[in-house]
C-alpha cells in the first residue's frame, strides 16, 4: 500500500466564519488519498514568552508541538492583516520553532495559501510567512502561487465553493501532493 502523508494544516484566522478556514476544509476534501489533512488549532496558544516556555512547558505549547511533529508535511492557510500575517499565525510559528534546536517544523515540506476579500489576495502575508519558513528550513512549494483575491465570493451560504475556486484548489492540492512525495517520499 502506498504511503499516506499526514499534513498539519495551520489556519491564520481564529474567526468562526473564516474564509481561510473554509478553504482549508475544502482542501482537505479535495486532497488525493496520499494526503490526510488535519487542522492543528492555534487559538489557545499563550503569546510566546521564554519566561513561560520552561520545564514543564505550557500544555498548549506541548500539544501544538507534538501535533506538528507527528505530521509529515505542513500547509499554511492564512489571511493578511495589515500586509502581514495575523498575530496568531506568527505566535504559532514562534511556539513551534522552540526550544532552540528542536523546531517542530524543520525539514517538512510545506505550502502557503493566502486569501482575502481584497484584490491582492494576501500577497504580503504570504511572502512574510515564506520569509519565516526559510529560517525554519521548510522547503515550500513554489507553483502554483496561491494569492486568492476576491475571496468573499468563493463560498455560497451553505459553505459550498464555487466551480472557479474549486478548480484552483484541486490544482493546488495535487501540486502540493506531488511536492510532499518529492521531498518526504
Ligand atoms: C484585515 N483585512 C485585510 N485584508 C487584506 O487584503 N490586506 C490587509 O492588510 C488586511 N488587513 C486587515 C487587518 C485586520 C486587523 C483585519 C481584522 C482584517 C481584511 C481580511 O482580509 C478579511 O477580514 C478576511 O476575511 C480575513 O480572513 P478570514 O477571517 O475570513 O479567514
Amino acid at each position: 500500500m502506498s504511503k499516506v502523508y499526514k499534513v498539519a494544516v495551520i489556519v491564520g484566522s481564529l474567526r468562526k466564519a473564516s474564509i481561510n478556514r473554509k478553504l482549508a476544509l475544502a482542501l482537505a476534501e479535495l486532497a488525493p488519498p496520499s494526503l490526510q489533512l488535519q487542522i492543528v488549532e492555534i487559538g489557545e496558544l499563550p503569546l510566546y514568552s521564554e519566561d513561560i516556555d520552561v520545564s514543564p512547558a505550557p500544555a498548549a505549547y506541548t500539544r501544538f508541538r507534538d501535533e506538528v511533529k507527528s505530521a509529515d508535511a505542513l500547509l499554511f492557510v492564512t489571511p493578511e492583516y495589515n500586509r502581514s500575517i495575523p498575530a496568531p499565525m506568527k505566535n504559532a510559528i514562534d511556539v513551534g520553532s522552540r526550544p532552540y534546536g528542536q523546531s517542530a517544523f524543520s525539514g517538512k515540506p510545506g505550502a502557503v495559501l493566502s486569501a482575502s476579500p481584497g484584490a491582492v489576495g494576501g500577497f504580503g502575508a504570504n511572502h512574510h510567512l515564506r520569509q519565516c519558513l526559510v529560517f525554519l528550513d521548510v522547503p515550500v512549494l513554489q507553483q502554483p502561487e496561491a494569492y486568492l483575491g476576491g475571496a468573499g465570493n468563493f463560498f455560497d451560504d451553505s459553505g459550498k465553493p464555487n466551480d472557479g475556486i474549486k478548480g484552483f484548489l484541486q490544482k493546488f492540492i495535487e501540486a502540493y501532493a506531488a511536492w510532499v512525495e518529492r521531498v518526504a517520499g
